[in-house]
């Protein structure tokens, strides 16, 4: 584990009893937990609007009836080879199938890569979950 540091923060009370509330609704243990959390997400924001190396994944339905999904589907996936590390791939039922694509790479390659693929017809949901890659 890396080396702690710690440093004291001066709030107004209104706002660390705001933050207090909040971060008893989210189960953490104490303020440092919550406020290690929002630096991280706020670093993550700033790599994912700057364009840096980010890992996560796009979880997607789609109905696989619809004409040529599959097909589309496919050709996004593979040009796409360099952001895509894994697959995984669940027959929900008779007609939807349930996607999840671990990516790794580059804000923007993740970024339209999940564009493209929420685009096609047939998708009925798509989101996407990003973490810093380092
Ligand atoms: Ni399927």
């Amino acid at each position: 584990m890396s080396e702690i540091y710690r440093f004291g923060v001066s709030l107004e009370k209104s706002l660390i009893e705001a933050f207090d509330r909040h971060i008893q609704s989210r189960h953490y243990h104490n303020r440092s937990e919550a406020l290690r959390d929002l630096i991280r997400e706020e670093l993550v924001r700033k790599k994912w609007t700057e364009g840096g190396a980010v890992a996560g994944a796009v979880i997607m339905t789609y109905d696989h009836h619809k004409r040529e999904l599959v097909n589309r589907l496919l050709d996004i996936q593979h040009d796409f080879q360099e952001t895509i590390i894994a697959t995984s791939h669940v027959h929900l039922d008779h007609d939807h199938c349930l996607e999840v694509i671990a990516v790794k790479g580059n804000a923007a390659d993740v970024e339209q890569l999940s564009l493209k693929l929420k685009a096609l017809v047939g998708v009925k949901h798509l989101s996407l979950s990003i973490s810093s890659a380092e």
